[in-house]
């Protein structure tokens, strides 16, 4: 099958095999593993921020980040289909005892405007206090979609004004980075906190970092051990992850520019997609033109041998490029899902 249903598919290369097999390793717990500890200041040098924390996932990182910023009964504003709202399990309120407050966003994206005009800043007997701001970049429900960098700068000066803390999911973030041409820390060095995954398009098989003020990511030590994530001899997969940060970020370029050429084939060939949309490495489409259900769409495609997944939109489906598609997948997929979608009607129509 050609697996394009998320980056997070990946397999390591044998390069990365070679990295783990061959790690220094040591009780991580204690910080005495030269390889997190490595791989944690990496982390922290190329986001721009003080220091950055080790963790098994970024679902976990945010919880955690979400966690230092509220106390229970404090306010979450977060973009409608973010990541931390929609596929955490209600995580913010749990962990942290947050009311999340969901926005429209545009392309995944809320303004200052909205963030003004929703906060609660005056301390009475009655609102819950907002303190936190949680963004996404890039957005995976609005199809891996890029934060101009005035629009971001316009939010973090917003938050500052504000007194509010600023969270930002980066699980991609180094898509956008390459997408825009700026280095990562342009886009999360002024935040407070900073999730980056690396089992998605860094290419590892699992990891994520956390990164913040030194002050923060002291806290989120604790918290880390709390949430059991505290770990032994983590080095053995903290290798893949400085691989992956030295070999698999200026590839992502390779990523992006093949799911261009997928939705412009796909576009070509009568299947309903924006190739204008395509900043980065997801490609959405929609099936309902075509008379299709989600459901009944990814059946057809992977029947067809074309792993495709859903998405919060009821007749959306997204392809999403990585390390383990190559240009020839991608021909192929532009072969196959057109007419396995029923898309030859539209393409003549
Ligand atoms: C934007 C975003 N944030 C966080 C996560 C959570 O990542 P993990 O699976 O490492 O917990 C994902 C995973 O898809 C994501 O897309």
């Amino acid at each position: 099958m050609i697996d394009l249903r998320s980056d997070t598919k990946t397999e390591p290369s044998p390069e990365m095999r070679r990295a783990i097999a061959s790690a220094e390793v040591g009780d991580e717990q204690r910080r005495e593993d030269p390889t997190v500890n490595l791989l944690e200041q990496r982390g922290a040098e190329l986001l721009g921020l003080e220091e950055s924390v080790y963790l098994p996932t970024a679902t976990m990182a945010n919880e955690i980040a979400l966690k230092l910023h509220g106390e229970p009964g404090d306010e979450l504003l977060t973009e409608e289909h973010s990541h931390v709202l929609i596929a955490e399990l209600g995580g913010p309120a749990v962990f942290a005892g947050l009311l999340s407050r969901p926005l429209v966003g545009k392309h995944g994206r809320i303004s200052p405007e909205q963030i003004r005009a929703a906060a609660h800043l005056v301390e009475d007997f009655h609102t819950p206090r907002t303190r936190v701001v949680s963004i996404e970049n890039t957005h995976n429900s609005a199809g891996g979609r890029v934060w101009p960098l005035e629009e971001l700068d316009a939010v973090v000066d917003c938050c500052r004004e504000l007194g509010l803390k600023l969270h930002l999911d980066g699980a991609r973030l180094f898509n956008a980075s390459v997408a825009l041409g700026v280095p990562a820390a342009r886009i999360s060095g002024r935040a407070d906190t900073v999730t980056i995954c690396l089992s998605k398009g860094l290419g590892c098989p699992l990891g994520a970092l956390l990164a913040g003020s030194s002050e923060l990511m002291l806290k989120a030590r604790r918290l880390k051990h709390m949430f059991g994530g505290a770990m032994r001899q983590a080095g053995i997969v903290a290798a893949a992850g400085v691989y992956a940060l030295e070999h698999n970020i200026d590839r992502l370029a390779e990523d992006h520019a093949r799911a261009r050429r997928l939705a412009q084939g796909l576009a070509r060939a009568g299947v309903p997609v924006e190739p204008d949309d395509v900043e980065t490495n997801f490609v959405q489409i929609d099936v309902g033109p075509l008379g299709l259900s989600q459901a009944e769409a990814l059946e057809r495609a992977q029947q067809a041998g074309v792993g495709v997944s859903g998405t919060v939109y009821p007749t959306r489906l997204r392809a999403v490029t990585h390390l383990d598609i190559d240009d020839g997948d991608i021909e192929q997929a532009i072969e196959l899902l057109p007419g396995a979608l029923g898309a030859a009607s539209l393409a003549r129509a």
